[in-house]
């Protein structure tokens, strides 16, 4: 194989991650490669992570900022959450141990929308990156990066970070050169213009991210795998959505308000998202388009199958089989994928401009179509926004998928009132659940309640949600947005008390006589 480090000013700055990582100081911003566990850097965060855990043990204080793409993999949330050297993390994550620190209290977490962090960092929002670590598959003779398997917020990392690490990963295929477009067209207000993009496909930018050589302290080669996580087999549940959602979605085509090859489409990651894809491949659809951040198994499939013509992205989360078929057919994918930056893979103005069909995941929906994507029970994150918030407010049509219940039926995913609002009733189209479907646009806050209690609300609450909303109907201040507020956070407060929503039986009679 060709040296992937063309560049020969960067022959003497390759070093090990041990080396590069102590160029990392106490107290610094760090910003890091990394989507949706693609395309981050695979060894120096766990390097930075032993030097911290070192200082620790010799009674030095030792914790960074870290901000990247969106979540990334044991090797790095998990190695620096471990040793307690996060500070601040922003934005998406889903680590099982910086999720224990954040809700423990012991590190914080800004959870920003994913479109904005690229711009929230050049209005200084988040103060200056002294370092970034960024993963690129090679470097060009000329000193341009290929980028990998994400581009996520490199581009903005590598223009404005004090210094720069580069990690070459060799595991990366080659053939991903020339998937990538790289909008260098931002600008800050009141400069800015409109982006040139009106279809998903189009090409807007360059194929390499530029990085000034005289900021590139290290460059560190790497052979390692980007995580990749088997997806459990479609369930019945996941199933019965991706069917209610498909036929609606039919419903839509026929009725002519929707093209027959549907819309751009947005998929969140997840098993039932990734069964919707599943189902979408089976269901008759052709030369579909998709404008998304990530790309699943599922819509490798699509695409593979022809039944997607081509995909926008950021970044992929595939499982160990999709990966391999990824790498083997690299050329097929790459005329069929472009991989942009997050700010213009879930740019609002895009988003709108194309009419995305918007698919995510929630944890609770509300009565009147409000919607909690990130907190169980009102205080404890889950994950974070993502990009749901980016696609949901501007989609053509919002759409959010969920079974009916949680944690053994314990939980109603439908409830009075949402412990936690990211996304309002004002731009929630259609919430799924194995129940049904509900569509909420058009709708007044009380009708859109009846239309969800009948159809997406599990047979053991129906009843109870039923008598909340008619009770509320006689008994509240004021009768838009009915509520008796004592009682609609009662819910949740049950299941902490009780570990279970329902509501209480009534105790049983002694027998008498
Ligand atoms: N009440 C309490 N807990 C709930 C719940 C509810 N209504 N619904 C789900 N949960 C819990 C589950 O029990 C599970 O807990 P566990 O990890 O302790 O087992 C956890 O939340 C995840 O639920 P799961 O059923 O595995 O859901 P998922 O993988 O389909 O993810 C979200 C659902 C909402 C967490 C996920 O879609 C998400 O993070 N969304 C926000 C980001 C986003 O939408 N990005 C889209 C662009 S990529």
């Amino acid at each position: 194989m060709t040296d992937r480090i063309q560049y020969s000013p960067f022959h003497a700055r390759v070093m090990s991650a041990d080396e590069a990582a102590a160029f990392i100081q106490p107290g610094e911003t760090v910003a890091m490669s990394g989507f949706t566990g693609s395309g981050y850097p695979k060894v120096v965060p766990a390097a930075l992570a032993r030097h911290i855990d070192a200082a620790h043990h010799r009674g030095e204080a030792f914790k960074v900022r870290v901000l990247t793409g969106a979540s990334t993999a044991p090797e790095l949330d998990g190695a620096l959450a471990k040793v307690d050297g996060m500070s601040l993390r922003l934005p998406f994550q889903t680590d099982p141990d910086a999720r224990q620190r954040i809700n423990d209290g012991r590190m914080e977490y800004i959870d920003a929308h994913l479109s904005h962090v690229a711009q929230h960092t050049w209005f200084g929002f988040y103060g200056d990156i002294d370092t970034a670590v960024v993963e690129v598959s090679a470097i060009r003779e000329d000193g341009l990066l290929v980028p990998s398997t994400s581009v996520g917020n490199n581009k903005t990392w590598l223009d404005l970070a004090r210094r720069v690490i580069i990690e070459v990963n060799e595991w990366q295929p080659a053939g991903v050169d020339g998937m990538h477009d790289i909008y260098y067209g931002t600008a800050l207000p009141p400069h800015r213009k409109p982006i040139p993009l009106s279809h998903a496909a189009d090409r807007i930018g360059d194929r390499y991210l530029r990085v000034d050589p005289a900021k590139v302290v290290a460059v560190v080669r790497t052979d390692a795998p980007d995580r990749n996580s088997p997806f459990s087999p479609v369930d019945a549940t996941s199933e019965r959505i991706a069917e209610h959602l498909i036929a609606f979605l039919k419903h839509e085509v026929s009725l002519g308000r929707l093209p027959a090859n549907l819309l751009p489409l947005q998929s969140g990651v997840g098993n039932i998202p990734n069964a919707v894809l599943t189902g979408l491949g089976a269901s008759g659809f052709r030369n579909l388009t998709a404008f998304t951040e990530v790309i699943q198994d599922g819509m490798l499939d699509l695409l593979r199958e022809g039944v997607l013509e081509m995909a926008s992205c950021t970044g992929f989360a595939l499982s160990p089989q999709a990966n391999e078929e990824f790498k083997r057919n690299i050329d097929f994918y790459r005329q069929r994928i472009v991989m942009r930056t997050q700010e213009i893979s879930n740019h609002p103005e895009l988003v709108r401009r194309l009419g995305c069909i918007g698919m995510n995941g929630m944890i609770e929906a509300d009565l009147y179509g409000n919607v909690n994507s990130t907190h169980v029970m009102g205080s404890r994150i889950q994950n974070g926004i993502g990009g749901s918030g980016d696609f949901t407010r501007n989609s053509f049509l919002s759409v959010f998928l969920s079974p009916s219940t949680a944690k053994n039926g314990s939980i109603s995913a439908l409830v009075p009132m949402v412990s936690h609002v990211d996304h309002t009733e004002h731009d929630v189209s259609i919430v799924v659940t194995e129940q049904g479907l509900a569509d909420l646009r058009g709708l007044s806050p009380k009708q859109r309640a009846r239309v969800l209690i009948d159809r997406c609300v599990h047979p053991d609450y129906r009843d109870a949600l039923s008598d909340y909303f008619d009770r509320t109907l006689h008994t509240s201040y004021g009768l838009h947005t009915p509520h008796m507020l004592g009682e609609a956070l009662s819910w949740h407060q049950r299941w902490l008390d009780t570990g279970s929503m329902r509501a209480p039986q009534p105790p049983k009679l002694a027998a008498v006589g």
